[in-house]
Formats: structure tokens, C-alpha cells, sequence
């Protein structure tokens, strides 16, 4: 039986821990009766507990002795006490003391810590009640006072509320000593399952009760944002604004894949695993109102969650995700999926906020996270504005940017630290537990010289867990994660993750190769991948690929050209398209001729060809119709009224470049006898040389039609040898004039763009019939001398 030794008085004190959770401020929070305290690590032999947990409670260990405070630790598991009693003293006999700790006293803390703990079968209820007897028993037996119980769950989220009924019923201490039971994230999946999970734990236990970790509040760094801020308060409130921050980044960059790890990762993906959590912290931090005092977790967890009030919900376009190459193919082996099974779950986001006050409105503020990145690091920076103009010598101090570097690790730094730029402030100390920073001076952050910054690093360097578990102890709840901001952290997240459901990943090569694929531009209110590049991966390397998604990547569909992003994205590369074939054909014969459609999917591309195309050669271009609707052109329904509203009347196109069609002569629409559609073939037989123009740019209906080619019609047919024709539409009105297939198939260029879910089902369909123009006239685009491009979003592509 192992016994309770009473603690050595002779053993010194160790320093305080410091920090914002940490300061042993008088107070009711951390005033703590000393007294009896039992530590149960319920999964005690996992590979947490190994790794850290044990480790973190044997430095508590030694830094509480001679607090007044003794310990007993209980390692729990499923297993019977036989069969795990050794595993556990094998994890017990690894830990080690901190560097400065005398070889003999830190034989004698070891030697005592084995001897404090005992390993326990946890399963049922009664191993909990017989749990909860021994515990009071052993009070007694050495006449203790009881300060609390601390049971630490480190065991998979589904276990947490059987468990919690079990401690309730059984394992509660008398009453003025205290319970806590800590729980590591994942806390739900979205903002419903977080609720049902915090209602079902609110069952057995009190909110105070509960202790959530965010290792990243352990970090140094992290917890240190605060007290940084208030100390340079004098220094930053001037400047802490939207007058001088350009930026706020925050940023976890790894260079691992998830081997061995994606049955729990394919369902959460980067942002449940990253950035709800951990990103989203030190967001709150770096933003917050810096209370008046740090002492208090009250107020400080007050103004933690008042950045969620205040916060701009966040978009679709707000956000860019990306998957490593590789991914796919690890998907399959670990959860023995078949080879059309395709999983879009990101390993990479980055996205922007914003956050709606006088403060920080219009300051971006980004989360960005990635697995089989170029480096390992994590930050957050502000960046702020530099309005000096250097004329000579860019490389003085005064041009350099200015920033604050909250530096967590890793990286080439390799260490935590706080970098503050030179041209910025010189910064006061964090307290007597930090010191500048004096060597790496060759290191580099963020590609400056150390010698840029003011530089200051703890002078002891601890273990996020270990400082964690010290403030479980010291009740600084600060530390931990309150079931308000949880519920507040998903309550932003959980729209953003549901419309990314139906997003496509871009695919990333990993590491080094992955070049400047993943950078992304920030603008107003979105953001977006710099690069347009379509990456090409071979079917061995996909893996899981489906026959469609495999063709997305090969950049083919239908055997011809096809160009596949986001919406927004997919348009400014058709825009450049356009304005190069026009640029070209304008430099070859002097004229561009350019045919456009109806319909709603190319507005939006005529308003950035619009605005954003300042160079295009509108007065070489000739504007011609696809397909007109038999209506006078001023009504709102005509595709030329349309094209007008948000074209024409936009750009300096001279009045004779355009070539409406006459769908209205003699006073009557769309009469065969009237001769319109032969006036129009003749108008382009004059105009374009071969009449061959030099881009198409087509739709395509869900019905398979396109221009005003419609199934059934059997348009290819009749048309023979006509350019021009009146057809016959399924919906009103059914009038129609339209360039038949030989005028679209006799083009330098057509391009097919198709956008949005509705048409995913048919493009499936389409992507793997034959032609079969009667039933989709779509199939029977096929440029003869010329190129057809399809460009095909990401919705319509994959649903
Ligand atoms: C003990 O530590 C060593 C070295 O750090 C490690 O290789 C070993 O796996 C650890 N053993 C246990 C049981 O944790
Ligand atoms: C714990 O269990 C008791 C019954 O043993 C119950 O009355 C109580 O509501 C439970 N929950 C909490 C939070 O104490
Ligand atoms: C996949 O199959 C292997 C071998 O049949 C099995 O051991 C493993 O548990 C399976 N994994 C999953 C996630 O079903
Ligand atoms: C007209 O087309 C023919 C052949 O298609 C070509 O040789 C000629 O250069 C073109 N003329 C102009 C003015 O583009």
C-alpha cells in the first residue's frame, strides 16, 4: 500500500509561475485553503498523460511542496490494475526536474511522487465509489484536511458525460473542498453539439467546476499578450487602432501531414482543429479591451467575450481553403474507403475578419493555418502602417516595416518570444520573468534581421501543460476556456464551416513545393488565392479521385480545355481571356468580334470587364449577339437591354461597333417572312472576316441548351447551311433568334461558361455522353479550326 508522505519543509519554494493567469494576486480566486488534494488522471496511460500530463502534475508537484498543500495521484484506465500498474510506473519513472534542481533533491521528488501514486481500473461505477472510499478513507486515516479533487479527463470527447455522472455521484468531496474536472477540446463539432455536450455535462457538474484546455493559453507567449499590452499601454493605446494597424495576422504554420490521425481528423478538418480554438484565443487576446487590473478572471473572460459581439459574421469569400496533395490517398488507407470515395476536408484555411467598432473597422484581421507547409512556426503579428516615403537608403530602420511580433515558436527563432520593431517603441519588460533577448542575432523573423527589433524572451522556458495544470490548482479560470465563449467561438464558426461544406479545396503539392500556390490577397471584404494556376495531379497521386473530380484536376472536360475555380475567381480568368484574345485579334486584323449570350451567369463578368479592364480595346471591338429573345430591345427581359445595363453603357465602344439583332422590323418580332435572321447573317458575313468571330461566349441551360439551341428542336438539323435562325424556346418567350452551330462551330474561339449547383447534374451527365445534340445541343459545340474553353465553377462541378 502506498502511504501519503508528509511533506518536506526542507525543500525550498520554486519561483512563482508568471503570466497573466498566473499572478498570486490576493483575491477569492486564488486564495486557496492549503490542504489535502488527490489528482485522477482518467486515461492516465494514453499518450497525453505520457507525454505531458504527468510530466506538468510532477512539476506541480515540486513547486507546491512546502505550499501546505500534500498530493496523492491516481492513474485511471479501463484496464485491470495488473496489467497497467507497470505501464503507468514505467510513464512515472520518466519525468524529469527542471535544469536548475540539484541531482540529490530531484532524486528525492521523483522518489517521492512514485511513492504518492497508484494506478486504478476506472469502468464502472463502482470502481468510481470505491474511488471516492479510498480517497475519504485515506483522509482520515492520516487526519487531513481536504483542499479538493482534481480528476483531468483525458479521453475521447463521447466519454466525458458518462464519466462526469460517475464522479458526481460518487466522487464529490465533502462540502468546502473543491472538485474540478479539466477536459480537453474537441468541445463538439459545431455549435448544436457543443450545446447538447454543455448541457449534458451541466447535469453533473457546476460551470465552475469545469476547467476546459486550450493548451495555446498555456504558451508563454500567448499568455502573455496581455500583460505585453499592459505594461506598453502608454505606448499602445495611441496606436492601437485603425488609423495605424494595416493588419492583425495570426498564424500556425506545420510541416506534418495527419498520418495516423485522420478518423479523427477527416471529420474536423483544419478550422475545428485550429482555428475555432487556438487561433481564435489569441484573436480575442491581441483585440480585447486590456482590463484595468489582470487579476481578476472575471473581468478579463468579460472582455474575451465581448469581441464576439462585436465581430462581423463571416463569409464564404472571407475565407480560402486548400488540401494537401497526398491527402486523399491517406483517406483511403485509414478508413479502408473505396477508390470514389472524396473527401473535401481542408488541411489548410486562412480567413479574414473583421471587427465592427471605431477601433478596428476595416482592419483585416487573419486566421491562417496549414499542415505540409514550408516550415513549422507559429505567430501573430500586427502590422502597422508605415507612411514614410524613403528616397535613398530603403534599407534605414525608418522604411523598415513596423510591427509587433508575438513569436510562440519554433520557426527560425526556435524559442518564444515578443519582437517589437525599432522604428516602433522601445518596450518595458513583461515583468522580472522576461529579459531581452541578446542571442540568435543571426536569426531572421519573418524575413528581418533580429537586429530589426527590440526582442524580450522569457528567461525560463516551460511547458504549456505544465503551466496549465499549475493554474488548475491556483483556480485561475482565465486560463480556460468558459462554456459562454465556446458557445459564442461556434456560434461564429458553424455558419462559415456550413458553407464551406460544398467548397472545393485547391490542392497543394506540400512544403517547399508548394510555392506561392497558397498566397492570398486581402481585399475589403473578401479574400482570395493570388494564383489562378489549375494544378495537375496524376490519377496514382489522387488516389481517391472520381472519375469527375479527376477531370477536374487534369484541367479537360469533354476532351477539350476547361478552366475551374471559385466563382468570383473563375470570371476575373475569363475576363483576362477575353481582354488577351481581343488583344491579339486587334493586333492581327486591327478588330475584335465578340459574341455574347443572355442569361444571368455572364453579368457579373460584364461588370468586371467593365470596371476592372481599363486597357480592353473597346473601340476595335465589334459586340455581337448570340441569342436574342423576339421582344423590343428597350424592355428589361431583351438580352440586349441587359447587356446594356451592364456593358454597353459603361465602356467607350464606339455606336457602330454594336450589332443588336433585329428581332423587330416592319413593326412585328421574329416573323420568318420579315427576313431578320438573313439580315443578321449578312450583317456578319460583311463585317467578320469569314464570319468566323474571333469568341463565342456561350451558357448552358439546365435543359442542355445553349445560345438558343433547345432539345428537341432538332435546330442543327433544319439550319443546314444558315448562320442565323429562328427557334422555338420551351419557356416564354418562346421566340427566339439565335447564331446557330455552324456560326458558333466556325469561331477562333467559344468559351462555355456554366456556373452554380443547379447545373451540377447535367454537367455530370454531359461529362460523359457522346454527342448527342438533339437531346443536349450543348454536345454539339465543336469549333472546327477554333478552341472551345469550358469554364466551369466549383459549384457546378462538383454540386
Ligand atoms: C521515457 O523516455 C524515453 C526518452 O525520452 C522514451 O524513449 C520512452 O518511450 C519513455 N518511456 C515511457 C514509458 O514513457
Ligand atoms: C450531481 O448529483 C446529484 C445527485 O447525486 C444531483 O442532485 C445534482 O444535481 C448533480 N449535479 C450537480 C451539478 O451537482
Ligand atoms: C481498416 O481495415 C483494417 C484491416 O482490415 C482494420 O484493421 C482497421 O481497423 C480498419 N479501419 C477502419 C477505420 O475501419
Ligand atoms: C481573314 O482570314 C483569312 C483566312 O482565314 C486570313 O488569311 C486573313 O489574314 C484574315 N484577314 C484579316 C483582315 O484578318
Amino acid at each position: 500500500m502506498w502511504t501519503v508522505l508528509k511533506l518536506l519543509l526542507l525543500l525550498a519554494v520554486c519561483p512563482a509561475q508568471r503570466g497573466i493567469c498566473t499572478e498570486m494576486k490576493e483575491g477569492k480566486e486564488t486564495h486557496q485553503a492549503p490542504g489535502h488534494v488527490s489528482v485522477v488522471i482518467v486515461g492516465g496511460t494514453g499518450d497525453l498523460a505520457k507525454k505531458y500530463l504527468w510530466q506538468g502534475f510532477f512539476q506541480l508537484y515540486a513547486t507546491q511542496v512546502g505550499s501546505g498543500h500534500t498530493f496523492s495521484f491516481y492513474g485511471g484506465g479501463l484496464s485491470p490494475d495488473a496489467q497497467a500498474t507497470p505501464i503507468l510506473f514505467n510513464i512515472l519513472k520518466n519525468v524529469s526536474c527542471s535544469s536548475d534542481t540539484p541531482v540529490e533533491r530531484c532524486a528525492l521528488l521523483r522518489d517521492q511522487f512514485l511513492h504518492l501514486a497508484q494506478y486504478r481500473q476506472l469502468k464502472t461505477l463502482e470502481d468510481y465509489k470505491a474511488l471516492g472510499q479510498h480517497i475519504q478513507e485515506q483522509l482520515q486515516g492520516e487526519g487531513m484536511v481536504e483542499a479538493g479533487r482534481l480528476f483531468y479527463l483525458s479521453v475521447p470527447e463521447f466519454a466525458y458525460a458518462d464519466i462526469a455522472d460517475k464522479v458526481n455521484s460518487s466522487c464529490r468531496p465533502a462540502s468546502g473542498a473543491w472538485l474540478r474536472v479539466v477536459l480537453e477540446k474537441p468541445f463538439g463539432h459545431d455549435l448544436s453539439s457543443a450545446q447538447m455536450l454543455a448541457s449534458k455535462l451541466w447535469g453533473f457538474l457546476k460551470e465552475e467546476e469545469m476547467y476546459r484546455i486550450d493548451h495555446y493559453l498555456g504558451k508563454q507567449v500567448v499568455s502573455n499578450i496581455l500583460p505585453f499590452r499592459k505594461v506598453n499601454q502608454k505606448f499602445l493605446e495611441p496606436i492601437w487602432n485603425r488609423h495605424h494597424i494595416e493588419r492583425v495576422e495570426i498564424v500556425l504554420k506545420e510541416t506534418l501531414d495527419v498520418k495516423g490521425r485522420i478518423p479523427f481528423y477527416d471529420r474536423y478538418g483544419v478550422i475545428r482543429d485550429v482555428l475555432q480554438n487556438h487561433l481564435t484565443e489569441i484573436m480575442t487576446l491581441l483585440t480585447m479591451k486590456v482590463p484595468e487590473s489582470l487579476s481578476s478572471s472575471q473581468v478579463v473572460l468579460h472582455n474575451k467575450l465581448q469581441i464576439f459581439s462585436l465581430l462581423q459574421p463571416v463569409e464564404t469569400k472571407q475565407a480560402v481553403v486548400g488540401q494537401y496533395q497526398a491527402y486523399n490517398a491517406e483517406v483511403r488507407e485509414e478508413l479502408n474507403k473505396t477508390s470514389n470515395q472524396f473527401s473535401i476536408t481542408p488541411t489548410f484555411a486562412a480567413v479574414m475578419m473583421h471587427i465592427d467598432t471605431p477601433q478596428y473597422d476595416g482592419v483585416p484581421i487573419i486566421l491562417s493555418s496549414g499542415k505540409m507547409l514550408d516550415e513549422r512556426v507559429s505567430y501573430a503579428r500586427v502590422l502597422f502602417k508605415n507612411d514614410v516615403f524613403c528616397v535613398q537608403n530603403p534599407h534605414s530602420i525608418h522604411c523598415k516595416p513596423k510591427q509587433i511580433i508575438f513569436h510562440f515558436g519554433h520557426g527560425t527563432l526556435q524559442r518564444p518570444a515578443v519582437l517589437i520593431s525599432k522604428n516602433l517603441f522601445k518596450p518595458e519588460l513583461i515583468d522580472e520573468e522576461w529579459r531581452e533577448l541578446t542571442e540568435h542575432k543571426d536569426a531572421t523573423v519573418l524575413g528581418l534581421p533580429l537586429s530589426d527589433f527590440y526582442a524580450q524572451a522569457p528567461k525560463v522556458e516551460r511547458e504549456a501543460y505544465a503551466e496549465l495544470i499549475g493554474h488548475i490548482l491556483s483556480g485561475r479560470k482565465d486560463c480556460f476556456i468558459s462554456a459562454e465563449y465556446l458557445l459564442a467561438s461556434w456560434g461564429l464558426w458553424t455558419p462559415l464551416l456550413d458553407s464551406l461544406l460544398s467548397s472545393y479545396p485547391r490542392i497543394y503539392p506540400g512544403g517547399e513545393e508548394n510555392g506561392n500556390l497558397l498566397d492570398f490577397h486581402l481585399k475589403r471584404n473578401e479574400i482570395g488565392y493570388v494564383s489562378d494556376d489549375v494544378v495537375i495531379i496524376n490519377p496514382e497521386q489522387m488516389g481517391g479521385a472520381t472519375a469527375e473530380s479527376f477531370q477536374v484536376m487534369q484541367g479537360k472536360f469533354r476532351g477539350d480545355d476547361m478552366v475551374s475555380s471559385w466563382g468570383e475567381e473563375l470570371l476575373v480568368r475569363l475576363a483576362m481571356d477575353l481582354e488577351a484574345a481581343a488583344e491579339e485579334a486587334v493586333s492581327e486584323g486591327g478588330a475584335f468580334h465578340l459574341a455574347l449570350s443572355g442569361g444571368s451567369s455572364p453579368l457579373a463578368l460584364f461588370r468586371r470587364l467593365a470596371e476592372h479592364h481599363c486597357a480592353f480595346p473597346w473601340r476595335e471591338t465589334h459586340v455581337w449577339m448570340v441569342d436574342e429573345r423576339c421582344m423590343p430591345l428597350r424592355e428589361s427581359e431583351s438580352n440586349f437591354h441587359s447587356l446594356h445595363e451592364h456593358l454597353l453603357q459603361h465602356i467607350k465602344i464606339p455606336y457602330y461597333n454594336i450589332h443588336p439583332m433585329p428581332v423587330l422590323l416592319n413593326q412585328r418580332l421574329c416573323v420568318e417572312e420579315d427576313g431578320g435572321a438573313l439580315l443578321y447573317e449578312k450583317e456578319i458575313a460583311h463585317t467578320v472576316n469569314n464570319s468566323a468571330f474571333h469568341f463565342v461566349l456561350l451558357g448552358m441551360g439546365i435543359d442542355g441548351h445553349t445560345a438558343s439551341l433547345f432539345p428537341r428542336d432538332k435546330a442543327h438539323e433544319k439550319h443546314g447551311e444558315s448562320m442565323v435562325a429562328l427557334t422555338e424556346s420551351p419557356v416564354k418567350p418562346h421566340q427566339r433568334m439565335s447564331l446557330t452551330l455552324k456560326a458558333i462551330n466556325n469561331a477562333h474561339r467559344v468559351g462555355l461558361l456554366v456556373m452554380g449547383k443547379l447545373k451540377h447534374e447535367l454537367l455530370t451527365q454531359v461529362s460523359r455522353v457522346k454527342d448527342l445534340p438533339n437531346k443536349w445541343p450543348v454536345t454539339g459545340v465543336h469549333p472546327v479550326h477554333g478552341k472551345l474553353v469550358w469554364y466551369l465553377d466549383y459549384d457546378a462541378l462538383l454540386g
